[in-house]
């Protein structure tokens, strides 16, 4: 019952109402929330001032330089740590609605554990989002954007399953010193990508151990946001009244052909890449996709394994997990094709021998300064309506999507990104029904791109990492983006830089 209402207050809130189409400008509702996102490792430095304790991210950096693209690392970054009032400046430029950003947990609990809470961490958060609040911004926080407690990893990390309990004792922190003027929560940014490239692959805390510890870590981080959702529930719902959610990231996944065997392996594809984080959470019987369960479990009794490298829940995690959100995060970026894949009998564990798919991207579409990034806006589309078919139509917020590019403050490359992805979104909200109640773009300023270092640039501000105070500098796409934040409409004047062509 109060779930219920908490959700219609939030779609009432921060939900569409009609779209006014003109002849000549493309409208989203007058409801419809307009915001940018950062993350704390990416933009804050300060890595080790004011007691924060060292994170998983400047350990590897620092350890490892040469696995990033350019031997750099987040030490000073954007050094938001000092500056985070000329980024507020720059959000009121732009006319957003909200501020998406993360907590560092280091920041906060330098030793990962609450028996040592940092004042520096709090009061720093506390005036940026008093900053915001100053400047009419709604915060949007996410608790974990990839920066563990280096002190956790050496208990393996998210591996581990005691740490559900040390995620809940840091989300009550949270909750206790922010949560009176936070109303917008997401427990984890984008599960799928830091447990199979940090645990399966080569992002910190690099443990190339995929099939089996991206399989504990998705299945920790689930116990561990089902977790901060009840605690919510139980103990600041009543008083805090706000909204608790996820970022999960979605790729499209279309086959390659229209054939049974394309369309079944693009299924599976969009079940273990996203299903496997979705389906606990979104669906009525909760727990991991069967054709995740099937296939792992098929899989690891062939390579003469005692159980199935993928975990199993309790019944009471399936239920504590099943129904905990009450907004979802979608994160979008591209589009891949798919076809069976030739593994379907490999000895070698791994995520991609399970999943038994291939991928691909294809050659004319437009290229960005990332190579998994292509540009397909239609995907766009097609992801928002699979996702509103297969979990029941969920409030979305989008809160990720954006495009990187080479440096310079001409980006018309951005803007016709930013434009055709919006356009895909406005015929998935007002033509196909899907209930999605704002959009972020990512990101506010270029940051620390993690395994790219500072080569990929996705920001709306240009920022000179040359210049000591990090100079900040609005690109074309800032003041196109501005106009729509203000108006909620695509705007006409920029059609030139729209129909600039995208190839390369
Ligand atoms: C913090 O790190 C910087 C390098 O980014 C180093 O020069 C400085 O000595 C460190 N300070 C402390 C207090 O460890
Ligand atoms: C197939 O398995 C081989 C080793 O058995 C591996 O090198 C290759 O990456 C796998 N391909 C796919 C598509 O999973
Ligand atoms: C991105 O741009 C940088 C130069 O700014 C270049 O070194 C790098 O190779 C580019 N990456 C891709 C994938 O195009």
């Amino acid at each position: 019952m109060k779930l219920q209402i908490i959700v219609t207050i939030l779609t009432v809130i921060w939900s569409r109402t009609n779209a006014s189409i003109t002849n000549t400008k493309l409208c989203f509702g007058e409801n419809f929330r307009f915001g940018v996102a950062t993350a704390s490792y990416q933009i804050e430095g300060g890595w080790n001032v004011s007691g924060k304790g060292e994170s998983i991210w400047d350990r590897y950096t620092h350890e490892h330089p040469e696995r990033v693209f350019d031997h750099n690392n987040g030490d000073v970054a954007d050094d938001s740590y000092q500056r985070y009032k000329e980024d507020v400046k720059l959000l009121k430029e732009l006319g957003v609605n909200f501020y998406r950003f993360s907590i560092s947990w280091p920041r906060i609990l330098p030793t990962g554990f609450i028996n040592d809470v940092n004042k520096d961490g709090i009061r720093y958060y506390n005036d940026l989002i008093d900053e915001l609040r100053r400047n009419d911004i709604e915060p949007l926080v996410t608790m974990y954007h990839w920066d563990l407690p280096q002190i956790l990893q050496e208990l393996g990390g998210w591996t581990n399953p005691v740490m559900a309990d040390y995620f809940a004792d840091y989300a009550k922190v949270l909750f206790n010193e922010f949560g009176d003027r936070v109303q917008f929560w997401l427990t984890f940014n984008e599960p799928l990508s830091f447990c199979q490239d940090g645990y399966g692959g080569n992002d910190a805390p690099g443990g190339q151990a995929s099939g089996f510890e991206d399989y504990m870590c998705g299945h920790n981080v689930l116990r561990a946001h089902g977790k901060v959702y009840t605690l919510y529930n139980k103990e600041y719902r009543d008083q805090q009244q706000g909204s608790v959610g996820i970022t999960l990231d979605i790729a499209w996944m279309e086959p390659i052909t229209t054939s049974q065997e394309d369309q079944d392996a693009a299924e599976t594809a969009r079940q273990f890449t996203y299903g496997w984080f979705a389906h606990p959470i979104l669906t009525d019987e909760g727990d991991y996709p069967p054709i995740m369960r099937k296939r792992i479990d098929e899989n690891s009794k062939r390579q003469n394994f005692a159980r199935s490298r993928l975990p199993q829940f309790t019944s009471e995690e399936i239920q504590e997990i099943k129904g905990s959100f009450d907004f979802l995060g979608l994160n979008h970026y591209t589009t891949f094709m798919v076809s069976p894949g030739d593994n379907k009998t490999s000895t070698v564990p791994s995520f991609q021998n399970d999943m038994g798919v291939k991928t691909s991207q294809k050659a004319e579409w437009p290229k960005s300064n990332s190579t998994w990034l292509k540009v397909v806006p239609w995907g766009f589309r097609k992801a928002l309506n699979w996702v509103k078919n297969t979990y029941n139509n969920p409030n979305i917020l989008v809160t990720e999507n954006g495009i990187s590019l080479h440096p310079g403050l001409h980006d018309p490359k951005r803007v016709n990104y930013i434009d055709g992805y919006l356009r895909a979104l406005h015929d998935a909200i007002y033509k196909d029904k899907c209930r999605v109640i704002g959009y972020t773009y990512w990101s506010l300023l270029d940051n620390f791109e993690w395994m790219r270092g500072y080569s990929e640039r996705f920001g709306l501000y240009e920022v000179d990492y040359e210049s000591p105070s990090r100079t900040r500098t609005p690109r074309l796409s800032a003041s196109y983006f501005r106009a729509i934040a203000t108006t909620g409409c695509l705007p006409n004047d920029y059609i030139n830089y729209v129909e600039y062509t995208l190839t390369d």
